[in-house]
């Protein structure tokens, strides 16, 4: 957090927030309904054991839902084909729009720059291991 933040102030952002909360469920406490226009959901834990816990489950959807103003996009990026798969049947389920689907990110020559270029921690990992990242 003291990174980003410190990166922030040396580069003059004016659109960055940081929140250290204890759980994700309570976002809608700290940020105004219908404000966001994305929400990216970077190599969160695949919770393989507990769907409900996945961050693409339901009601983490109807959190978003609330948070997303009417056209919102939600991107994930994962390296688990299994929480890949789970959001697939989620979309599919609640009949929702699917505007990009990538299988490998690092394979395919069409990835948008911005999900090659910017790497999170886990990423850089993921990425060193030879794991294959996918993005919805
Ligand atoms: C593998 S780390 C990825 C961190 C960072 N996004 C990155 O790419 O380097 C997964 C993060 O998701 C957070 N997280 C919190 N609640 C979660 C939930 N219900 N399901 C999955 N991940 C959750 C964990 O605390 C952890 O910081």
């Amino acid at each position: 957090m003291w990174v980003g933040a410190n990166y922030s102030l040396t580069h003059q952002m004016q659109n960055t927030a940081f929140l250290r909360a204890y759980n994700i469920g309570h976002l809608e406490h700290y940020i105004p309904e219908h404000c966001l226009e994305e929400i990216w959901i970077i190599f969160p834990d695949p919770q393989l054991k507990k769907d409900r816990k996945k961050l693409t489950s339901t009601r983490f959807s109807k959190l978003y839902k609330k948070l997303l103003i009417p056209d919102g996009t939600i991107h994930l990026k994962t390296d688990s084909s299994e929480l890949f798969k789970f959001t697939l049947e989620q979309i599919e389920l609640y009949n929702l729009t699917i505007l990009r689907q990538i299988d490998n990110v690092y394979a395919d020559p069409s990835a948008p720059e911005e999900l090659v270029d910017i790497h999170t921690y886990y990423e850089g990992l993921h990425v060193k291991k030879g794991r294959t990242i996918r993005y919805l």
